[in-house]
Parts: C-alpha cells; structure tokens; sequence
C-alpha cells in the first residue's frame, strides 16, 4: 500500500513538473507576478547611450523589468555577439539591441530567439537576425533630411566630405544613402567627395580625419556628420582650422555637445534623434510581448510593419529654445544644454 501511494505521489510530481516545463514556453500565458530581465545593447561609449539606457531604465520600473545594459569603448560586433551569447546563456528573457554589423550580430540574434528569447532591434536595424521589431529612426528618411538641409545651406553647389563612425551598421548606411539621394533629386551641383571618412566611433580618429580632408581640400565647403560623434568632431576640426561659418556642418543628433555648438553657431543644423525614447518604447514593447503576445503588443504600441518609428526633429540655431520645449512635451529628460 505504502509503495503505491509512493508511486502515485512520484507520478503526480511527474505531471507538475511537465506543467513546470512547459511555462518556460514563450508562447505559453505570462505569469503576472514574473519580473523580467532585459539586456540592452548598444554601441559605443557616448552620451547617446546613456540617454537609451536612461529609456529603459524608466520603462523598467512600470515593466518589472531588470535592466542589465551594455556597450563596448567603440563599435565591435565581435564583442556584441558574445554579450548576446553570455545573455543568451544567463536565461535573460528579452534583448533590445543595436547591431554595428547585422551579419556577426545578426547570428548572435538568431541563437537568441531559437532559444525563446525576446529580441528587439533599436536605433540600427538588422531585419534578417528575425528581431520582433526594429524601434527607431527611419534612417533613410532622416538621411535624405540632412541631404535637403546641406542643399539648402550651400545653396545648392560646393564639396561635401561624409563622416561616419560605421560602414556596416545599417544605420549609417541607410542615412548615407538618403543624403545622397536627396542632394542627387535636388542639389546636383553639390560635389560628394569619394571617400567616406571612418572612425568606428573613436573619437582621436574622428578628429584628426576630419582635419586631415580640411587640409587636403581646401576649398571644402560642408561635412555631414552620420554620427552623434561626428558632428562635434569635424566642427572642431573646422574651428582649428579658423574655417567656423566656412565650412558648413550638417550632422545627426541632440545631444549637449550638439546643442552648445548649435548655439555657437559651429554646427549649423543637427537632425535630433530620439534615443530617450528608443530605450523606453523598446522595454515596453519586450514587456507588452510577454504580457499580451507579439502580434497584440504591436498593436498596442503603434507599430507599422514590424517598425515604431520614434522619429526625428530638424534643429537650427534659431529654435534650440522651441526645441528645448518640444522635448518636455515629449517627457524627453533635457540634461547639459
Ligand atoms: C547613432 C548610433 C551611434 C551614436 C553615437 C547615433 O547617431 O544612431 O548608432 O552609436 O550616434 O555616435
């Protein structure tokens, strides 16, 4: 008799335990009470950044989410891909992450999701790794805004040198691609100089390149910068060089660096981003995704074919001050500026 209950008892933990199993799932319903752990993986050591994990650090607190977030000194996907890899092995349950190469990244991603992980893409796409969704800039577009903005400036003729901190980010080649299309349909009578200076976000690089194509081309008359590093980077190698007002710069991005130099007038137009909100949405959506399921969370956040697009503000010297009210509005924390 006492050896059957035994063996009822083993039996009735045997079926719990397959119930236990079977949670782990990711398609099976969420347990409420669950706090999850999100890996946030970004690019660089830069401001830009700190202002994605400031987002999903914020978002965390109403997620019940942990954050553990990460970068390396400059752009590495090798480094990335084991990050995601030591994650994967960790058991974190989601991953919003920015890829400098799709291909090493990309690989890393797809471990990631076979083993039920939530994996988001942020700031630079990478659409083959099988991301549930890309949240950022519609790079393209905003790229083809820096291209019309540096037409209008130079008044449609002059040489430009292009600046990036990345030629395999798909980011950086999107907005590269945009730029020219637009001086192409409207400003032909600007000259793109052939080669795309590269720094892979260090910051010694970016300077002294931009330096070295002021004094091979005298008469150079814009940068765009690609980059939140870059804008800075040429604007001080063209105020080295006594050129500021000469040499028009173009470039990405809102951060304190951007916007004093905005109102010193060394940088002429910067394409704000919203990095803030790229950490912010994508938690939620991680967290609505184990809430709700994937095709309702993406819904319910506003998605348009597998893309929250957190858009993009054109800022002149003239509107830092609207712009500075525009970001309140937006609950964009404002810090250095
Ligand atoms: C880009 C990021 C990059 C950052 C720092 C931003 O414009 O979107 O991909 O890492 O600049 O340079």
């Amino acid at each position: 008799m006492k050896l059957m209950r035994i063996a009822v008892t083993l039996t009735m933990l045997a079926v719990l335990c397959a119930g236990c199993a079977s949670d782990k799932d990711a398609s099976a319903p969420p347990d409420a009470s669950e706090r999850i752990q999100v890996g946030g993986l970004g690019k660089s050591v830069h401001p830009f950044w700190e202002q994605v994990e400031l987002g999903m650090n914020t978002a965390a607190k109403t997620a019940n989410a942990d954050i553990e977030f990460f970068v390396p000194s400059k752009e590495d996907a090798q480094k990335q891909a084991e990050k995601i890899k030591s994650w994967v092995a960790l058991g974190k349950r989601g991953i919003l992450f920015a890829a400098s190469d799709p291909e090493t990244v990309g690989a890393a991603v797809k471990d990631a999701i076979a083993r039920d992980i939530i994996c988001v893409a942020m700031d630079t796409d990478a659409p083959d790794s099988g991301r549930v969704a890309y949240v950022g800039t519609d790079n393209f577009a905003a790229g083809k805004i820096a291209g019309e903005e540096m037409g209008k400036i130079l008044g449609g003729k002059g040489k430009v040198a292009i600046a990036t901190g990345s030629v395999t980010a798909s980011n950086s080649l999107e907005r590269i691609e945009g730029f020219k299309e637009a001086l192409k349909e409207k400003y032909p009578g600007i000259t793109l100089l052939p080669e795309v200076l590269v720094d892979n976000e260090d910051r010694a690089v970016a300077v002294q390149k931009a330096k070295a194509k002021l004094a091979a081309v005298p008469d150079l008359a814009g940068f765009f910068g690609v980059y939140a590093l870059n804008g800075p980077c040429c604007a001080n190698a063209v105020k080295s060089a006594g050129k500021t007002g000469k040499v028009r710069v173009v470039c990405f991005d809102n951060l304190a660096e951007h916007m004093n130099m905005l109102k010193a007038k060394e940088i002429d137009i910067a394409i704000g981003q919203r990095p803030y909100l790229m950490g912010l949405k994508g938690t939620e959506l991680i967290s609505a995704i184990i809430r709700d399921g994937k095709d309702k969370a993406l819904q319910e956040m506003g998605a348009k074919d597998g893309m929250i697009d957190t858009g993009v503000d054109v800022i002149t010297p003239a509107d830092v001050e609207e712009y500075r009210a525009k970001l309140k509005e937006l609950g964009v924390p404002v810090t250095g500026w």
